[in-house]
Formats: C-alpha cells, sequence, structure tokens
C-alpha cells in the first residue's frame, strides 16, 4: 500500500457526501420531504469515515510523521489543516442539532442546516484542496522510506483495529446508496 495515495483516494468518497450534503440542502431549502434516515446516515458518514477514519489517520499519523522532519512550511500547514478538522465538527454538531429539531421547529431546522451545511461544504472542499495539492505531495518528497512503511503500517492499524473493516464497507455502502438517491 502507498499511503500517500490511498490517503488521497479516501478524499473522492468524502467529496461525494459534500455533493450529496448539498443535494439535501437543496431539497430542504425547497421545502421538499426528506427522509430523517438519510440525514441520519449522512452524519453517521461523516463522523465515522471522514472524521474518525480519515481525519483520524491524518492526526495521528500522517501529520506528526511529517512533523518530524520540522519543515517549518508544513508544520504551519498542518497546525491550519488540523484547526479545519476541529471547526468541522463544530458544523457536525450543529447539523446534528438541527437535524433534532427537523419536526418540532421546521423553521429552524432548515436554517440551522443549510447555514451549517454550506459552511461544511466550503471548509472541506478548500481543505481536501490544500491537502491534495500541497501537504500531500510534501509528503511524498519530505518522509523517508522507512517513516512511509510505518505509515502504512499504521494505516492498516487503526483500519482492522479502531474502525474495522467490515464497518468501513458498511460506511461505503451507506455513501453510495445516498448517492443513488440524491445525485
Ligand atoms: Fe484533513
Ligand atoms: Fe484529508
Amino acid at each position: 500500500m502507498d499511503p500517500i495515495k490511498y490517503i488521497t483516494v479516501e478524499h473522492g468518497p468524502i467529496q461525494l457526501m459534500l455533493k450529496i450534503l448539498g443535494k439535501m440542502n437543496e431539497k430542504i431549502a425547497n421545502q421538499e420531504p426528506i427522509e430523517k434516515k438519510d440525514l441520519d446516515d449522512g452524519i453517521i458518514f461523516i463522523r465515522e469515515f471522514a472524521d474518525a477514519c480519515h481525519h483520524g489517520k491524518e492526526e495521528t499519523l500522517l501529520f506528526p510523521a511529517m512533523k518530524k522532519n520540522n519543515i517549518k512550511k508544513e508544520v504551519e500547514l498542518i497546525d491550519i489543516l488540523i484547526e479545519e478538522h476541529k471547526q468541522g465538527r463544530g458544523y457536525v454538531k450543529n447539523l446534528v442539532e438541527a437535524i433534532a429539531k427537523i419536526k418540532s421547529d421546521p423553521t429552524a431546522f432548515r436554517q440551522l442546516f443549510a447555514d451549517n451545511s454550506q459552511k461544511y461544504i466550503a471548509l472541506l472542499s478548500q481543505h481536501i484542496e490544500k491537502e491534495n495539492k500541497i501537504l500531500f505531495q510534501e509528503a511524498k518528497s519530505s518522509l523517508s522510506e522507512s517513516a512511509i512503511k510505518e505509515l502504512a503500517e499504521g494505516f492498516t492499524d487503526v483500519e482492522e483495529n479502531k474502525i474495522g473493516l467490515s464497518r468501513i464497507k458498511e460506511l461505503h455502502d451507506m455513501v453510495n446508496k445516498l448517492k443513488e438517491a440524491y445525485l
């Protein structure tokens, strides 16, 4: 496994979820009916795949490995990326609060959902661009062969022992099902 290629490819399903979230928001803004379960599944995918599995590997393995080299421009960019992960978690928390109001306060639901989904989509879209175009390119040139090997082992450990391969498959199935319904 080439861990840099692997983590780049993982952005694909996350970008797919951002597109789905945009469509969900369009429907909600137009006051079209929407299944609460679909919104819940979207949140599950974002929290378990985009955040725990993907951002988890970046924060616990890739970023620390790169920081060890102590290259100033890389360290500065990594600190920004970590802040963006945190900011994203805040928007997702607000989305969960919005969804909880779907029946009791539909106006608040629509407003909160629109505001936080738009912010989340904008944040993550530019975040992924920065990683793909800058940080991951830097990783390819600055990480040693042994660091790359360690990274690959660490990624496998997170997936097999922390998230679980069968859960990861379920999460991919979840986003693909939402894709069929919304895109
Ligand atoms: Fe990231
Ligand atoms: Fe990423």
